[in-house]
């Protein structure tokens, strides 16, 4: 499974970015406003950062808006990812975009049949957002299982991003799913390298080292 940063922010992105870890970021308008900054300023910076896919999100809600916009987007940076909500007008744009050899992650995903759908009109990637799916009862890793049964089942190279992820438990969870990508903000990236075992395990040695004799 690849590493995503699911943030806006290029302070946040920068502490990660020479750990070689991160291979994509993905961002959505509540991401961008929440950086302080605009879309315009923000995605060219993220994309020298990153190498690897990084997504930025159409506002229009009709098709032809969503083409324009993603034309636009994609002049950016040769590592762009037009992001798309999941609606009908969303879906014939990814057809359109996918014709013309811009890649698209279909967003705001919460069922087996909008997976489908995205996937069948040449989305490039798929993002069910787990967390809001659990934040209404529901499983959302259990989203992503089935997802990654289906696409592989029928053989559709649309790859899946885990989105909408609050916890490392939910990162450990979509791991065992076989999902390609989990997008991670940044405070549950940070967490994922700590173990208390670690650190004391460490203190131990450190400790053991200074009284042995040298
Ligand atoms: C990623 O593509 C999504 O924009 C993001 O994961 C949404 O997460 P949220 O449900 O925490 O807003």
């Amino acid at each position: 499974m690849k590493i995503f940063m699911d943030t806006a922010n290029v302070d946040e992105i920068k502490e990660f970015a020479d750990q070689g870890i991160v291979y994509g970021v993905t961002t959505n308008p509540t991401l961008i406003a929440r950086s302080g900054r605009t879309q315009a300023e923000v995605i060219p910076e993220i994309c020298k950062l990153i190498p690897g896919p990084v997504s930025a999100e159409v506002i229009s809600t009709d098709c032809q808006g969503m083409v324009k916009e993603a034309k636009k987007l994609a002049k950016i940076a040769d590592n762009v990812v037009v992001k798309i909500p999941c609606i009908t007008e969303g879906l014939k744009a990814v057809k359109i975009l996918h014709e013309k050899g811009i890649h698209t992650n279909v967003t705001l995903v919460f069922s087996l049949g909008q997976a489908l759908l995205a996937a069948r009109a040449g989305a490039t990637y798929v993002s069910p957002f787990i967390g809001r799916l659990d934040d209404i009862g529901e499983d959302g890793v259990q989203l992503v299982a089935d997802m990654v049964k289906v696409f592989r089942l029928y053989d559709l190279p649309t790859q899946i991003i885990a989105a909408s992820i609050r916890s490392v438990d939910h990162v450990n969870k979509v791991m065992l799913t076989g999902a390609d990508i989990a997008t991670i903000p940044t405070k549950v990236l940070r967490e994922l390298i700590h173990h208390d075992l670690t650190d004391k395990g460490l203190a131990k040695f450190l400790e053991d080292y200074r009284n042995s004799k040298k």
